[in-house]
């Protein structure tokens, strides 16, 4: 009997410009494992009877991606501490006794494209996160447990980098590290490395910090790629920083989310090496 190769798939809304597909098709292809991935655009009120399906049909995982992350969470019987303190899940596993586990990677596959990839060390650094939405959230604790010294979270709305910081005061007093929110008027220069997780480039808006927080050499990263990133990632060459979008970031997350599901670590560096060639 030929058994149908494993099912996964990312769901979202939109979700046709995900390059998760293409991503876990050359991880499958690298490490001799047999599986298929597709998109499912999932209706905006539609996530958990989506997942149900995608379980009913035989699927394994999925990634989860905008805008159901925060929904992700409340379908699984167990979510990783990651996902519990960002409140949110990228990554589903579907136990072969019908349970949810619900992982976010996110967090991990920027660590790992900031220290690995770009060869940035985050122990002891000072750290700027601009921004406290979603995407802000999902990457605060794996970026607390990399050991920098300081992060200071900015956001337009001041409140929601209080409450980030809130929520992460337990985890920065065990990792040691000083977490302040500040409003981006009221930042100072002297970081090393500074992440815009706003989606500020895609409304065509201004960088939402100074660039007084930018000294030469710092890693100026954005979490989006593409036409996304562009208008950060040129202010960051004009003052000087060295400027990195988030595609590293979107193949180490799917890095981890492949190692859960199959138990193999793919060859993460040589697929963005490739993706990176591409967009050459
Ligand atoms: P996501 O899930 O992508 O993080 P989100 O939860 O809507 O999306 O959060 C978007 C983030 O980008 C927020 O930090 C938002 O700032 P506010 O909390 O003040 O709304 C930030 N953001 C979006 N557009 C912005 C802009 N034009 N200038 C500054 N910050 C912006």
């Amino acid at each position: 009997m030929i058994s149908s190769p494993d099912l996964y798939c990312v769901m979202g809304h939109p979700v046709a410009h995900s390059r998760s597909p293409d991503i876990h098709a050359r991880f499958a292809a690298l490490t001799g494992q047999t599986l298929r991935y597709e998109r499912r655009l999932i209706a905006l009120d539609g996530f958990a009877d989506g997942v149900r399906a995608f379980v009913a049909e035989g699927g394994r995982g999925c990634n989860v991606t905008v805008p159901f992350k925060f929904e992700a969470p409340a379908l699984a019987a167990e979510c990783s501490p990651r996902a519990q303190l960002a409140g949110a899940a990228n990554t589903l596993v579907f136990r072969p006794d019908g349970s949810i586990f619900a992982d976010n990677t996110d967090g991990l596959g920027l660590v790992a494209d900031i220290t690995r990839n770009a060869g940035v060390a985050l122990q002891g650094a000072r750290v700027l996160l601009v921004g406290a939405g979603g995407a802000a959230a999902g990457v605060l604790g794996p970026l607390l447990q990399a050991g920098p010294a300081h992060i200071t979270v900015a956001n337009r709305t001041l409140a929601k980098a209080q409450a980030l910081v809130a929520s992460h005061g337990a985890l920065a007093s065990l990792q040691k590290s000083e977490l302040l929110a500040l409003t981006p008027q009221a930042l100072e220069a002297n970081f090393d490395v500074i992440i815009n997780a706003t989606a500020s480039s895609m409304a065509g808006a201004e960088v939402p910090v100074p660039a007084s927080v930018l000294r030469p050499g710092a890693l100026a990263y954005d979490m989006m790629y593409g036409p996304a990133a562009a208008g950060f990632l040129d202010w960051a060459r004009a003052h000087g920083a060295v400027p990195r979008d988030g595609l590293g970031m979107l193949v180490e997350q799917a890095a981890e989310a492949f190692a859960l599901w199959r138990g193999v670590r793919p060859p993460s560096a040589q697929v963005l090496q490739e993706l990176q060639q591409q967009a050459a």
